[in-house]
């Protein structure tokens, strides 16, 4: 599913991907490297929040905001991470995105994850 959602990125966009814990959040950002081309392990950035892989056509962000409490919009500011988003050079995904709700771009593409047990999953995208 990652993989095939690579195709229609085109640099600048911001996922914002949310749901529970297990429901398969970072697997979908490992397909999406893989279509980008990207080579190598992709391990959610869970304690350093922001990881940054150099793609061919933009640089792509990997942002997991797993350990962060909510309502930190202003910390997320002043840690620069609103820097990666909204740039053309740039594809951005973020897990838990909604902890951060308030201080997303506008044009953000909100990819929503169900874990409906064992090995079934539903991923809803909204706004490619
Ligand atoms: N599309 C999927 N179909 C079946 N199993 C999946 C799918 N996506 C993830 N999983 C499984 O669910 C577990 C948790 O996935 P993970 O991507 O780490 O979730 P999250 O990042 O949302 O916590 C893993 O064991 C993974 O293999
Ligand atoms: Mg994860």
């Amino acid at each position: 599913m990652g993989k095939k959602t690579a195709v229609n990125l085109k640099g600048g966009e911001t996922l914002a991907l949310t749901g529970e814990l297990g429901s398969g959040k970072t697997t979908f950002i490992q397909g999406l490297a893989e279509g980008f081309g990207i080579k190598g392990r992709i391990i959610s950035p869970t304690f350093i929040l922001m990881r940054k892989y150099v793609a061919s056509k933009f640089d792509f962000y990997h942002i997991d905001f797993y350990r962060l409490e909510d309502g930190l919009e202003n910390e997320v500011k002043n840690l620069g991470v609103d820097d990666t988003w909204g740039k053309n050079d740039n594809v951005v995904a973020i897990e838990w995105a909604e902890k951060i709700e308030n201080a997303l771009p506008q044009e953000v593409i909100w990819i929503r994850f169900e874990n409906l047990g064992e090995d079934k999953r539903k991923i809803l995208i909204e706004g490619i």
